[in-house]
C-alpha cells in the first residue's frame, strides 16, 4: 500500500515537504524538518532557521510514547487491556489475573502467581523506620503526605533502590529481571505503606502479610479486615482502574523514569498526580459534593451553580471519553451486586440524582461531558467501611501495578529523557 503523506508547503519560504502519516500519527521529528536548513544540522544554524515545532497545552493531541498495554476507544466507548475487553476480564477474572495481564502481557499460571506473591509479601514487610514514619504522623493527618513519608522511609531501606543514583549505566534499562524485582517490590512497600497509615489512623493492630497470599488479600490481611465479602468486591473493582493508558498519573511516572531513576522514585511522581483534584482526586470531591448536597432535591441548583463556571462537576467529563465511560456501567453491576450495603448509604440517591441532571442538560451534553469511573466508584468503597480519606489512596494501589507496566514497557525501549519545549512569548531587551 501506497505510504500516507501530508503534502505541504511552507509560505514562508515557498519549500514543500512530504510528511509520513504512520496510522494516524505524524512524527513532531518530520514537523521540524519543515524549516530547518538542510544537510547536517548544527545547533545555531537550526535556531536561526526557525523549524516548525508543534504546541499543545495539556498534551491534548500529543502522543508520548508507543505501547501495547491498553487501548481505550473514547467514541465507542471500549477499553481493553492487552487485547482483551475489559468486560470479560471483569465477568471471568479477578485483578491478580489482570495485574499480570497488564504487566507481563499474559494471564498467569499458578506458579507465576505463587512467584509474585511470594516476592510481594516479603516486600512488604516493613523495616522500623518505615513504621516510625508513619507513626510519628498525628493521626488525623492527610493521608497523601503520610504515604510520600512512607515511600520515601521504604526508598532508603532498599539498596537496590539507593544504588540507582550512583549507576553510570542504566540498571533497569534491557534488565528486566532486575526492573521485574524491583517493581514488584514497589507495589508491596506501596500496600503495606497504606495498611500502616490505615492502622495508625484507626489505632489497629497492623499484621504481618502471608506468602500465599495476593496483593488484594495481604493489604486487607495487614489492615486487619478480614470480611470475604470485601475482597470479592475489590477484587472486581480493581481490575476497572487497574490501567488506563497514558494518563496524567503514568505519564509523570514514565517522566520521572526517563532520568533512569529507580521505580519506588518514579512511582512517587505517579502518586502526587494521582492526588490531584482534576485526576484520582477526584473521586474524593465527587463524594464532597455530594455530601455538601445533601439531598437530591438540592441538585438543580447545584448544577447550575456548575454551569456558570462556579466549579466543576466532579466525577464528569473526561479527557478521551466522549461518551459514557465503560467502566460506569460495570461499577453499577457491583453496586446492584451489593445493594444491600450500597443503599445503607443516602449520598448514592444525591449521586444518581446529579447523574439523572447532568446526562440531560444542555451543558454537559453539548460538550461532550458524561459520568466518569469517579462518580460512584467511591460508594462501593464506603459500603465496604472504608473512610473516605482511604479512598484514593487504595484506588491508586489499584493503579501502581499499571503505571509499572508502562514504566517496564519503556525499559524496552532506548533510552530518551523526556524533556518537552515550551514557547518563550515575552520581550527579549536584546
Ligand atoms: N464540570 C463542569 N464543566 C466541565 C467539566 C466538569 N466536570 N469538565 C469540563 N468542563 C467544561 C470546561 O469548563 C470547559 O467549558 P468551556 O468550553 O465553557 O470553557 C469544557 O468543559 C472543556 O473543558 P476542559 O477542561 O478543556 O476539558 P479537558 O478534556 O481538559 O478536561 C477533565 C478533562 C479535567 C477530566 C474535566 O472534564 C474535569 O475537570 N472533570 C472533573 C474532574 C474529574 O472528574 N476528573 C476525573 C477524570 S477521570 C481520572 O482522571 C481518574
Amino acid at each position: 500500500m501506497e505510504q500516507q503523506h501530508l503534502s505541504v508547503t511552507d509560505s514562508r519560504t515557498g519549500k514543500e515537504y512530504t510528511i509520513p502519516i504512520e496510522g494516524d500519527y505524524v512524527r513532531a521529528a518530520d514537523i521540524a524538518k519543515i524549516g530547518a536548513p538542510e544537510g547536517k544540522i548544527d545547533l545555531a544554524a537550526l535556531q536561526a532557521a526557525h523549524p516548525l515545532r508543534v504546541i499543545d497545552n495539556g498534551f491534548a493531541n500529543t502522543a508520548c510514547m508507543e505501547s501495547s498495554i491498553t487501548h481505550i476507544d473514547g467514541l465507542r466507548g471500549t477499553i481493553r487491556y492487552r487485547d482483551f475487553p475489559i468486560e470479560g476480564l471483569f465477568h471471568e477474572y479477578i485483578y491478580e489475573d489482570v495485574m499480570h495481564l497488564i504487566i507481563w502481557g499474559h494471564l498467569p499460571n499458578d506458579q507465576q502467581k505463587a512467584h509474585v506473591r511470594e516476592a510481594m509479601a516479603k516486600a512488604m514487610n516493613p523495616p522500623q523506620s518505615v513504621k516510625d514514619v508513619i507513626t510519628a504522623f498525628p493521626r488525623d493527618s492527610e493521608t497523601f503526605p503520610m504515604i510520600l513519608a512512607g515511600m520515601s522511609a521504604f526508598a532508603a531501606s532498599d539498596s537496590v533502590v539507593c544504588k540507582t543514583r550512583h549507576q553510570q549505566s542504566a540498571m533497569f534499562h534491557g534488565h528486566l529481571d532486575v526492573a521485574d524485582e524491583a517493581l514488584v517490590r514497589t507495589i508491596g512497600y506501596l500496600a503495606t505503606t497504606i495498611s500502616l497509615i490505615y492502622c495508625h489512623k484507626n489505632e489497629k493492630t497492623w499484621t504481618a502479610p502471608e506468602p500465599e497470599r495476593n496483593l488484594l488479600g495481604n493489604l486487607l490481611l495487614m489492615m486487619g479486615i478480614a470480611d470475604p465479602q470485601v475482597e470479592k468486591c475489590l477484587a472486581k473493582l480493581w481490575i476497572l482502574y487497574a490501567d488506563h493508558e497514558m494518563t496524567n498519573s503514568t505519564a509523570a511516572v514514565l517522566h520521572a523514569g526517563s532520568t533512569l531513576i529507580d521505580p519506588v522514585a518514579a512511582i512517587t511522581a505517579g502518586i502526587i498526580c494521582g492526588y490531584g483534584p482534576l485526576h484520582g482526586g477526584a473521586i474524593d470531591l465527587a463524594y464532597e459534593g455530594f455530601r455538601a448536597i445533601g439531598t437530591p432535591e438540592r441538585v438543580p441548583p447545584f448544577i447550575e451553580r456548575i454551569k456558570a463556571k462556579g466549579g466543576r462537576l466532579f466525577g464528569y467529563g473526561h479527557r478521551v471519553y466522549k461518551t459514557r465511560d465503560p467502566r460506569v456501567s460495570l461499577i453499577e453491576e457491583l453496586l446492584k451486586e451489593h445493594r444491600d450495603a450500597v443503599d445503607a448509604n443516602p449520598l448514592l440517591r444525591v449521586a444518581m440524582a446529579v447523574d439523572k441532571y447532568a446526562n440531560q442538560d444542555a451543558y454537559f451534553i453539548e460538550r461532550g461531558l458524561k459520568a466518569n469511573a469517579d462518580l460512584m466508584g467511591c460508594f462501593l468503597y464506603t459500603a465496604m467501611g472504608f473512610d473516605t480519606d482511604m479512598i484514593i489512596a487504595i484506588t491508586i494501589l489499584s493503579r501502581v501495578p499499571g503505571a509499572l507496566a508502562h514504566w517496564r514497557e519503556s525499559l524496552t525501549q532506548p533510552v530518551k529523557l523526556w524533556r518537552p519545549q515550551q514557547k518563550y512569548k515575552a520581550p527579549l531587551a536584546n
